[in-house]
């Protein structure tokens, strides 16, 4: 049996399936910090937000993401069909797909690297292509390969992209300051980069795309190819941006990654989002609370899963056993027939193979 999908509504009705209305922000611990659109800027220029413009799109129900119906096609191949996705502010959004879904496609007309064929796409209220200056100003999009000046030191290397997101000068030492602190390399300012350990690299490279307290933040694999360590030092950044109240859109093959540190998570595959909502309920609704796994026992490995699947169960392939999900609703009549199983608990894993019949990699 293939594995299931569940369906995107389509046209009028709600832009995304899933779990219903989004999550209250949350406010932890720094609930009072100043949020990035009350900085007051001074100049008409793109890169600082004027009142008229703060006044036109920082209502914190102007959602941080607006996209409708978006096509991105390449020749005769369709890369985002079509894709609905709404993301309110404050909150941090796990992309999750296989490869080929779409996802940097759409990271790319996010920040107008790239053009939509058809449909609408608006960021914190301002229209994509059109608006994309005003947009990009009030972004940090943080680059999958590290382009730091490796000759610079780390004080330096945020100086300079404390200009270039023109910052004003009153504000730069203090903007600097705050990058380093929330990349735990405050002591470290005159560290040239070269000899920065590898996650204190890659924190400063994200900690550079936050100097202009951007309102969203574009992370696009931002963990691909680090160690453990290193990704657990990125998702304190994470968590600290979530505090401050920035949106984020991270997309991520690490689904443990994605469902530790996501508000919600969209699943996107065929360059459209298939299911979206937090972890919690994602695993609830597709996984319940128990997986178990199951050695075939004499019958095949073919047979075992075609006999669960008969009664009515989700399973999956792992290795050479079949999991079982929401494992705990299996009927004893069935479970006397089978082996003693390994039980633990379902995850966000478990949905995203289930949904998208993808392994994860
Ligand atoms: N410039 C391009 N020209 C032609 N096809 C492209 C181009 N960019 C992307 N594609 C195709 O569009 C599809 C979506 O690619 P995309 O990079 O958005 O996927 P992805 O979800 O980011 O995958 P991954 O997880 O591997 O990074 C793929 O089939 C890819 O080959
Ligand atoms: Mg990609």
């Amino acid at each position: 049996m293939p594995p299931f999908r569940c369906g995107v509504p389509r046209g009028p009705g709600p832009l995304i399936s899933g779990t219903g209305s989004p999550p209250v922000r949350k406010t932890r611990g720094f609930s009072s910090y100043p949020r990035p659109t009350v900085v007051p800027m001074t100049s008409s220029e793109p890169g600082l937000h004027t009142p008229d413009r703060v006044a036109a799109s920082a209502a914190a129900d102007v959602p941080a993401l607006h996209l409708r119906g978006v096509v991105k096609r390449f020749g005769s191949f369709t890369a985002v069909d079509g894709l609905d996705l709404e993301v309110p502010q404050g909150i941090v959004l796990g992309l999750l797909g296989p490869n080929g879904a779409g996802k940097s496609t759409t990271m790319k007309m996010l920040t107008a690297q790239s053009m939509a064929d058809e449909g609408e796409i608006r960021i914190l209220g301002h229209e994509i292509p059109a608006e994309s200056k005003w947009a990009r100003a009030r972004m940090g999009v943080v680059p999958q390969h590290d382009n730091l000046d490796e000759e610079l030191t780390v004080e330096q290397n945020l100086r300079m992209f404390s200009f270039l997101y023109r910052v004003p000068r009153a504000r730069r030492g203090e903007a600097i300051a705050r990058a380093m602190r929330i990349a735990q390399l405050s002591d470290r300012g005159d560290t040239v980069v070269e000899d920065l350990s590898g996650g204190m690299r890659r924190r400063l490279l994200i900690v550079r795309a936050l100097l202009h307290r951007p309102e969203l933040v574009l992370m696009d694999e931002p963990t691909v190819g680090l160690d453990p360590q290193v990704r657990q030092d990125l998702w304190g950044v994470i968590d600290a941006l979530r505090q401050e109240g920035a949106t984020v859109l991270m997309s991520t093959h690490y689904i443990e990654e994605a469902e530790r540190l996501s508000d919600e998570v969209a699943l996107m595959a065929a360059g459209r989002i298939i299911e979206r909502g937090t972890p919690t309920d994602l695993v609830a609704k597709y996984a319940g609370t128990t997986v178990e796994e199951y050695l075939p026992d004499g019958e095949g490995i073919d047979a075992l899963e075609a006999r669960i699947r008969g009664h009515g169960f989700t399973t999956r392939r792992t290795g050479t056993t079949v999991s079982v999900l929401r494992a705990e609703e299996l009927p004893q009549s069935l479970r006397d027939r089978l082996t003693v199983p390994l039980r633990r608990a379902s995850n966000l894993e478990d949905v995203f193979v289930t949904l998208t019949g993808e392994s994860v990699e």
